[in-house]
């Protein structure tokens, strides 16, 4: 099994119950239109997952563009937003759909770890072709070598706390150590970054790069960039 397999399966023991789901779809959903500037422009969420509050970002864009390379989670896109006046629902990975040098926005988060650097310098130049000159590339979540498991571990159990699913949250950890997500990161590792590796590889492919705190999401141990086209 590699990482893509698992993210096409039906369920995995990450969202510890369908409240942390929604709180996470959430928070990331809320993160990603508190990117967004007037005038309402184009966006592409690459690696979006299930996105089940993408209607938040989409009512700040003009267009919203999906998507995941997993087929099961591009079909539950579909079952959800097919019809959606603002989103577009993209299917090859090539991203051919997106007319070049039109993007306004581009987020990719918490994606990065499963996908290996050479695969990443190619989606850099796909992204640098689909951006407008004053577009922004904003990769987040990026793990770096000197986080771990057990800041992850922190981070849940303190999102968990605060959003009321603690022992759902204790349980789920407890599954996830049994589960193929543990030994697929024992055997494929995820992918990490040092801040000055990311920022070389963003100036190597024609970006201008700075790291950026918040970070989306409820980790803060991991990592936010934000890019322009050089
Ligand atoms: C941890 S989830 C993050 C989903 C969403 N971005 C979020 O923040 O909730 C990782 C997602 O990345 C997708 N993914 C993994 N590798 C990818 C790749 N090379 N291209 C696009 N999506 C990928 C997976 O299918 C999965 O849905």
């Amino acid at each position: 099994m590699s990482w893509r397999d698992y993210w096409n399966r039906e369920t995995n023991t990450i969202y510890v119950n369908a409240l942390h789901s929604k709180l996470h779809d959430d928070l990331v959903a809320r993160g990603i239109a508190g990117l967004l500037t007037a005038p309402a422009g184009d966006v592409l969420d690459y690696g979006c997952g299930d996105a089940s509050e993408a209607d938040l970002v989409a009512g700040k864009c003009a267009k919203l563009y999906l998507y995941d390379a997993a087929p099961n989670v591009r079909a539950r896109l579909a079952r959800r937003f097919t019809g959606r006046e603002t989103i577009a629902l993209v299917e090859d990975e090539a991203l051919s759909s997106i007319p070049g040098a039109s993007l306004d926005l581009i987020v990719v988060n918490s994606v990065l770890q499963y996908v290996a650097p050479p695969d990443f310098e190619a989606l850099l130049d796909r992204f640098h072709g689909k951006l407008k000159p004053a577009g922004r590339l904003v990769l987040a979540d990026i793990v770096s070598p000197d986080t771990g498991a057990v800041d992850d571990t922190k981070a849940l159990l303190s999102f968990a706390w605060e959003g009321g699913f603690f022992v759902a949250a204790v349980v789920g950890l407890a599954r996830t150590f049994f589960s193929d997500y543990r030994s697929l990161r024992a055997r494929y590792g995820l992918t990490r970054y040092r801040e000055a590796e990311m920022l070389g590889l963003l100036t190597k492919h024609a970006f201008n790069g700075k790291r950026v705190k918040p970070n989306i999401g409820h980790n803060q141990a991991r990592m936010m960039f934000v890019a322009t086209p050089a």
